[in-house]
């Protein structure tokens, strides 16, 4: 069982890694230089808007944070790290949950305050992921200054998890289209499979992980062994879904 939730998770480390450089390639590299219109070269919502300020602002500091968010969460599931540099792993989860309650709420202004988004239930899905990142970042911080390592330890990868929402709806939309072709799915997130797909983005891997966290309580060897297999097709979508964004969603933007 441990073995199959280490394999997802060399898995999920690829695909984060190319989201990672993807932001970096495209929006780091136009930012640094200052051509911020560039960013709109990859197709946005609204990206740049010549004369909103403000708005581009948050903007840059929200994809640009994605980067560090993405990178400090994967760092923190490394348990050769948090053994080996427990004191990394206290500054580096500080930085993590910070970011990323920074990114929810300027996610939340920017889909709410900027008025970006391509339907309004693509709208609520996307919200109510950012609520469970306030929310499970808090709880996850004061299990860890109250020293209760075992509910920190819940807590911190459950955010893990509410933080990558974005990323595993990426994925989940490209395993989809390509498994399928495209079924129930339309250009404004507002199709029947879209609408699925984007609740499931967070809600899914949650029941996943609380599946995984009760099968290691549990002493029954038949419990294991079926997590296991749901791991290991957790893997096969993740690494389809994976594949999917880099070759088509991610990779041109990449070089
Ligand atoms: C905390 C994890 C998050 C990460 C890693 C993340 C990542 C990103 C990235 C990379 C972009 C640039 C668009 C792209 O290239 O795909 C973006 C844009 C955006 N994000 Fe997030 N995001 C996160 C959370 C949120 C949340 C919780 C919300 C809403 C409540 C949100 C709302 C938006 C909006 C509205 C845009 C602008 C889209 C546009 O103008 O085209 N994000 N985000």
């Amino acid at each position: 069982m441990r073995r199959s939730g280490l394999i997802w998770f060399l898995v999920a480390a690829i695909g984060q890694g190319a989201f990672i450089w993807m932001i970096l390639a495209h929006f780091g590299r136009r930012t640094l230089v200052g051509d911020f219109a560039g960013w709109n070269d990859k197709p946005l919502i609204k990206g740049y808007v010549t004369g909103d300020d403000a708005g581009n602002l948050m903007f840059a500091v929200h994809v640009l944070l994605a980067a560090i968010v993405t990178l400090g969460g994967l760092m923190q599931l490394i348990p050769a790290l948090r053994r080996r540099a427990p004191g990394l792993h206290r500054w580096n989860g500080r930085v993590f949950l910070i970011t990323a309650i920074i990114m929810a709420l300027g996610g939340l202004w920017l889909t709410w305050g900027r008025e970006t988004y391509l339907s309004l239930i693509s709208a609520v899905a996307v919200s109510v992921d950012g609520v469970l990142i306030l929310v499970f970042a808090a709880l996850a911080w004061r299990t860890a200054v109250r020293r209760d390592f075992e509910a920190h330890r819940r807590w911190a990868m459950r955010t893990f998890l509410v933080v990558n929402g974005v990323w595993f709806l990426r994925v989940a939309l490209m395993a989809w289209a390509i498994a399928t072709g495209g079924l129930g799915m339309n250009q404004s997130l507002s199709g029947p499979a879209d609408v699925v797909l984007q609740f499931c983005a967070y809600l899914l891997p949650l029941a996943v992980l609380e599946a995984y966290l009760r099968a290691g309580r549990s002493g029954d060897p038949a419990v294991k062994r079926l997590t296991a297999a749901g791991m290991i097709l957790a893997t096969a979508v993740t690494a389809l879904g994976v594949f999917g964004a880099v070759a088509f969603m991610w990779g041109p933007y990449m070089i």
